[in-house]
This record gives structure tokens, sequence and C-alpha cells, in this order.
């Protein structure tokens, strides 16, 4: 089986189960528990997350293991937006987020706060004339993904950032989840996010693992309430294996940067080029400028379910434009914000690129592509 669905997410990495195994196995102790034991667990857990904050530039009490985007989003929202209400209660936030981010801002308007979302160019990107349109003395919160998981965008993160704190006292938060590990993603000082949320699924992690990181001091209301770990912000027994493995997971995908971002980006631009070779058939959602990761496009008049299957006998493993939305059989708010040509609405294909994938694979895959058009279009 040849794997093209690394958005969704990922294989875990051997060395990171291996890791997995044996703090399950020998640093089963409670970390916070005050015997010896606990202690040692306690230990890694402090080494993990010393290493998370030092890749995210900040100290250690403001790194939060989480169980993944979906919570870290969710905590970022919630956590914050609620804690800082005496700035006031309006919101920015994209129309192309991840359903955690705009689920939960839609459970925030039922609370009374006010939402503006940041439309997209055709390249799927803000523009930053409206967020300083939007910007007012009152937003407490910006939300805005740094890369697109359906199509690759790439949104101007830092020039967002000094708009956002010239402009208001909002804390602006960042889903890294589709960048970390594939773009740099080490803002600072005033070219900065000031929360950043990632997934540990989707880097070679374990599913059920990833981490909030706070790039300052600000008030945050807990999500989950209990024994008052992670600073009291996070309550729960840590999961020390989880954030041993997501830490161990971190490192190597920043250690392998300059290769993945090379690799990818040869990929992309050879899939670009073999794609528009079906002219008028085919319809590029990504885009030059996007994550290379990401390739998304769509087949004239076809439906994207037909695309996988007959992919799908060939051996080859790619989604319609994002792993939610493919199974609501509807077409994603990603895509309709795009505005592109009806013909194109049905037939979008998200391949996704992750660490064990090879060149070979991708030449397969342009020999499964012709061999499908063929049957399929009748193209030649
Ligand atoms: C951009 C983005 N944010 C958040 C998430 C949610 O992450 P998780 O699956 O770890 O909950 C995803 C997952 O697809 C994503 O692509």
């Amino acid at each position: 089986m040849i794997y093209f669905d690394n958005s969704a997410t990922t294989k875990p990495h051997p060395d990171i189960i291996d890791t997995f195994v044996k703090v399950n196995e020998q640093y089963y102790a409670n970390p916070a528990s005050i015997h010896a034991a606990g202690m040692e667990a306690n230990g890694l857990l402090d080494r993990a997350r010393s290493q998370v904050a030092q890749i995210f530039n900040t100290d250690e009490k403001s790194v939060i293991f989480t169980a993944g985007g979906t919570e870290s989003n969710n905590f970022a929202i919630f956590g914050v937006s609620k804690a800082n209400t005496h700035i006031g209660k309006h919101i920015i936030t994209s129309e192309i987020e991840h359903a955690s981010t705009l689920e939960a801002v839609k459970s925030l308007e039922k609370e009374g706060f006010e939402i503006d979302y940041l439309h997209v160019d055709e390249a799927g990107v803000i523009s930053l004339e409206e967020l300083k349109q939007k910007i007012r003395k009152d937003t407490v919160f910006v939300s805005i993904m740094h890369v697109n998981n359906e199509i690759g965008a790439i949104q101007p993160i830092e020039e967002a950032a000094k708009i956002i704190h010239a402009n208001s006292r909002a804390i602006f938060h960042v889903d890294a989840v589709q960048s970390f590990g594939k773009l740099p993603i080490i803002f600072n000082g005033d070219h900065g996010p000031d929360i950043i949320t990632v997934s540990g699924h989707k880097i070679h992690a374990l599913k059920g693992s990833g981490v909030i990181v706070f790039r300052r001091k600000m008030n945050i209301v807990p999500l989950i309430l209990g024994g008052g770990q992670e600073f009291g912000l996070r309550s729960g027994t840590v999961a020390v294996p989880q954030a041993v493995a997501f830490a161990k997971a971190a490192r190597i995908a920043i250690e392998n940067l300059p290769s993945t971002q090379s690799k990818y980006k040869k990929w992309k631009c050879d899939l670009m080029k073999f794609l528009t070779s079906f002219g008028e058939y085919i319809h590029l959602l990504s885009t030059d400028s996007g994550a290379n990761h990401i390739l998304s496009f769509s087949v004239k008049d076809l439906k994207g379910e037909i695309l996988i299957n007959a992919l799908q006998e060939l051996g080859i493993i790619v989604s319609t434009s994002s792993a939610c939305s493919s199974k609501q059989m509807k077409t994603s708010h990603v895509v309709t914000a795009l505005n592109i040509n009806p013909k194109f609405k049905n037939g979008v294909i998200r391949l996704s690129f992750g660490a064990f994938n090879t060149d070979e694979e991708i030449n397969q895959f342009k020999e499964s592509f012709k061999k499908v058009m063929k049957d399929l279009k009748g193209v030649n």
C-alpha cells in the first residue's frame, strides 16, 4: 500500500513506538506520586517538557501536554477567551479553519461572544487588509491556522501578529497542526503568536498526544478540572509515555526539517507539472506558494470517492479534501470558500506526504493516475 494521507494521520515512527513501549514498561508510576518510581517518571516528564519548551523558545511552565490538536485548539479558544473578557468579547478567525476551531468559536458565539471571519482568496490566503479592518480595541482573541489541512495554503503569520499586536490587546493563537515539522515555526517577539497548538499523530508520534504552548503570561481558565496537574491547567494523571514520545517526535521532526522540506518540494513540483499536463481535466487547488506536503486537486465532473476507490484498487491511498468532511459526503467549507468552478467541486482529492514516502511511490502514483484517467475519463 502506498500511503499519501499523512495530513489525516501518520504512521508512528518505529523509534517512537519503542520509546512509548519502554516508558510504559519501566516508568509507569504516577508522576505526581512522591515515591522514587513516581519521581523517576516525573523526571522523564520534565525532560520531555523542557525539550518541547526549547523547540518553541519558551519556558517549561508554558508547555501543557494534551490529547491532540482538537483539545489544544479548544483549550486555547475557550480557556483564553473566557479568562480575558475584560479586554472584550470580539473574536477573529478565518473561514477555512479546522472544525476544532470553528465549532469552538461557534459555541462561544452562543455565550455572547461576537465572531468575525476572515475571507480567503483563490489560493486560500487571508487578506491582511481585512484583518486590519476587522481588528478592534475589544478584540480578545484571534485564531489563524498556519497551514490549511485541505489545500496547504500558508497564512502570513508574522505579518498578522504585527497587525494584531500593534492594534489591540488580543491574544493571537496559531493552529500549527499542519505546519509543525514541515515549516519553521519559531516566530518571536512582535512577529510571533502568543499560543501555538500542535498534534502528535501528524508528526509520526501517537494518536492522543499534543501540546499547547504559551509564548507569554496570560489569564487562562482550565478546560479540565481535578487534581491540578499541568500547573493546574489540565487535570488528570499525565500520560508520561505519550508526552515523552511526542517530545521525541518533535525533536526528530525539527532535526529532519531541511531534508523533509526539499524532498516534499521536489515531489509537489513534479506532481503539479504532471497534473497540469492533463489540461482542462484538472484544477489545482494547491498553489506553488502553499506548503509542500499537501497537494490538492480536482478532476472535472468526477466524484472524489470514485477517484479514491479507483486509486485504492491500484494500492494507492489518498483522501478527499479532509478526513472530517469526507465522511459527511459534503463539499468542505474550505472548497466552498475558494469559490472554484462547480464542475470541479465534487472531485477534490488530497495527497499528503510523510516521512516514509519515497521517489518510487511518486512515480507509481503517476503511472496509476494515468491509468485511472484513461479508464474513467478516456484521457490518454
Ligand atoms: C489544522 C488542524 N487542526 C487541528 C486538527 C485536529 O487534530 P487532532 O486530530 O489531533 O485532534 C487537525 C486534524 O486534522 C488539523 O488538520
